[in-house]
């Protein structure tokens, strides 16, 4: 399996992706794509295998086979955990360090945890769902499992109503329906995703992963001189738990008129664009200047996939006694932990399988500055 959830067998010697497999299973898949160096097959349907791995169990989902929305669905929950661990395990080698073992945080469901969830539509089509990346059409998913039991009914009465289709606005578009902290159940058509503010997407794992962090953070020395950085820090989740230290600056690329209101009263919000250099370079600055007098205990970061490349510079200048990379990417993680590697240390790695059913996972990973 690759860390895409994909089966990987060599066909005519060529590398081939062949999604919703298992190792060792025999069958026939039909091509969809090729490269110079690697090719991308799938089955029609479960029934094309003559052999199937005694893994492979019947998907609750009864759009699995076509979906390219989730890809562990077609074995035990905890047969994919051991597929996510495998491909974190795989991409800690990098590092080239002695046998590094994460703690693996399951969660407690597999479906009905997705408090957000995107539907494309294209009117003309009359159609609803999510893109194949393959036919590049809408595959309608009414009884897609994965969101919080108040969204599948609502996705269950659009598909019932069509009232999608009386939406004013383009053609072709996506809605996007979530639940809201404080206004509750909410559908938007055609705005970005998360256009409120970014809020993780599995509210009981997002929580046994802050419980996690606020155990582990005991280990730091917190007192009325040190603070806490908290990079891509959003609404402050992560660090807002974090009690025993009053001061936490949380930076983030905010709409300046909507900052967001904290739960913790030392938790000051400040905008900053950190792909920006000019920023980035008023950010380093700034926070440096403040290290001359409060030593940087903690620093926090959470990035988008693309990873974050300059935190090696950062961790230089601020030289923070503790990291946290948060990760849900971990061949960025890898990238950017390297950088660090010659002044810390691994202290800790943790999998959080905040994305039951996919290949997504976050990976959580400890340093210590070395003395
Ligand atoms: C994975 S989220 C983490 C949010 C937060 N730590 C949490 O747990 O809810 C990544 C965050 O990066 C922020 N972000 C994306 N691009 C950014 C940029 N160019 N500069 C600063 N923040 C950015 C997003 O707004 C989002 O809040």
């Amino acid at each position: 399996m690759d860390g895409l959830g994909q089966g990987v067998s060599k066909i005519l010697d060529k590398p081939t992706f062949v999604s919703k497999t298992l190792p060792e299973e025999e069958g026939v898949a039909t091509f969809t794509g090729q490269r110079k160096k690697v090719a991308f097959a799938q089955l029609a349907s479960p029934s094309d295998l003559q052999v199937a791995s005694p893994s492979r169990v019947p998907s609750e989902c009864p759009h699995f086979d076509q979906c390219p929305g989730c890809q562990y669905l077609h074995t035990s929950y905890e047969m994919e955990l051991k597929f996510k661990e495998a491909a974190l395990c795989r991409e800690l080698l990098k590092l080239k360090l002695p046998t590094l073992v994460p703690g693996i945080h399951a969660s407690a469901e597999r479906f009905g945890y997705r408090n957000r969830l995107t539907l494309h539509y294209d009117k003309g089509q009359k159609s609803l769902g999510i893109v194949s990346p393959v036919t590049n059409q809408i595959l309608p998913i009414p009884q897609c499992r994965l969101p919080v039991m108040e969204i599948q009914k609502i996705v269950a009465e659009l598909y019932a109503t069509g009232t999608w289709q009386n939406a004013e606005g383009p053609k072709q578009g996506h809605i996007e329906i979530y639940q809201h902290p404080t206004f509750g159940m909410q559908i938007s058509f055609n705005l970005p995703y998360a256009h409120t503010g970014f809020s993780q997407v599995h509210q009981s794992m997002n929580q046994n992963l802050i419980n996690w962090l606020q155990a582990a953070t005991t280990q730091c020395n917190f007192n009325d001189q040190t603070f806490i950085v908290d990079l891509f820090g959003g609404n402050g989740n992560l660090s807002k738990m974090i009690t025993r230290c009053s001061s936490i600056h949380v930076i983030d690329k905010y709409d300046k008129q909507a900052l967001p209101k904290s739960g913790h009263p030392g938790q000051q919000f400040f905008s900053f664009d950190l792909y920006n250099d000019q920023d980035l370079r008023t950010l380093q600055k700034n926070i440096l200047k403040k290290t001359q007098t409060h030593p940087l205990e903690l620093l926090i970061l959470d990035p988008p996939r693309s990873g974050f490349t300059k935190i090696a510079t950062l961790a230089e200048a601020w030289k923070p006694a503790h990291i946290f990379y948060i990760s849900c990417a971990p061949d960025t993680l890898m990238r950017d932990i390297k950088e660090l590697l010659p002044f810390y240390s691994i202290q800790n790695i943790q999998l959080f399988d905040m994305f039951p059913g996919t290949f997504h996972f976050e990976t959580v990973i400890h340093l210590r500055h070395n003395v």
